[in-house]
């Protein structure tokens, strides 16, 4: 995508997904000297692969929309653990995996966050048990009210909404997930006393992976009304275009 640029109007959020195959390696040669320590202390080749996979991604993308080489942004991360950019504080960005599937947003101006998750991510007694520390008393009261496969659904759905605009804020589950109240129709929400001084409109979704995976989707975000612009990204292209 190119630079945005003042006066175009508002910029779309880009919102960007990848699958990794097994066995895909991926150079960290792009990442910072932190990051590289970071990424040689993940005890699961997996888990690096992820992390080193979405940093690279982030820097591509970003360094592609401002116009800088990838390997020169300064990402730094707040003692939540959030990652930001050091140096463009309009562009905002937020990173999530599940499985094997990578989701990056990039805003221009406002906050992001977001959140995947595999809609097979946990049991049926595990949704029970998560679902009184996550849920508002209301939400549970209407939850409990479905079937238990609608339930487990559901529930996931409210997951993945409210890490999202946690993840948005900045805090992640520092923050009590029950403070972040969901409409039931599931397109919008209200966060209590939001430190950022401005309402999180959270949006959401589903899309269907390959060999039959699906994940449940949603973006937070300060900028209630700009458009999302999704780009799933072939393997093949990743490491052409990136690597
Ligand atoms: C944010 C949080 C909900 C993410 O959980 P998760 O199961 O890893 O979920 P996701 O895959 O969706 O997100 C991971 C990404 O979120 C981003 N992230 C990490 N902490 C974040 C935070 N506080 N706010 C927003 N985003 C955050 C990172 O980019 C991370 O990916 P990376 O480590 O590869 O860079 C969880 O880590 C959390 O609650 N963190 C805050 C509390 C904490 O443990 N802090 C550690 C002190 S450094």
């Amino acid at each position: 995508m190119a630079a945005f640029r003042e006066g175009e109007g508002r910029a779309p959020i880009e919102l960007h997904s990848l699958h990794l195959r097994d066995g895909l390696h991926i150079p960290d040669s792009m990442l910072s000297v932190t990051e590289k320590k970071r990424a040689a202390a993940f005890r699961s080749s997996a888990a690096r692969r992820l992390f080193v996979a979405g940093r690279v991604l982030c820097r591509g993308i970003i360094g592609n929309m401002v116009g800088c080489a990838p390997q020169a942004l300064s990402l730094a991360i707040t003692p939540s653990g959030r990652p930001y950019l050091c140096d463009y504080p309009e562009i905002d960005f937020n990173l999530s995996h599940s499985g094997d599937r990578l989701a990056l947003a990039v805003c221009h101006g406002g906050r992001v966050g977001i959140d995947i998750e595999r809609l097979d991510a946990f049991p049926e007694e595990i949704a029970f048990e998560i679902m009184p520390l996550i849920l508002s008393d209301q939400e549970l009261d209407r939850v409990q009210r479905l079937a238990a496969e609608a339930r487990r659904t559901v529930l996931l759905s409210y997951w993945v909404r409210k890490e999202a605009a946690l993840k948005c804020l900045g805090e992640g589950f520092l923050a009590n997930p029950q403070t972040v109240t969901l409409d039931p129709d599931g397109t919008t929400s209200s966060v209590e006393a939001p430190p950022l001084g401005e309402p999180i409109a959270i949006r959401s979704g589903r899309f269907d992976g390959e060999e039959s995976q699906h994940f449940h989707w949603a973006v937070a975000t300060s900028n209630a009304t700009t458009e999302l612009l999704w780009r799933h990204h072939a393997e093949r292209d990743f490491l052409t275009r990136f690597l």
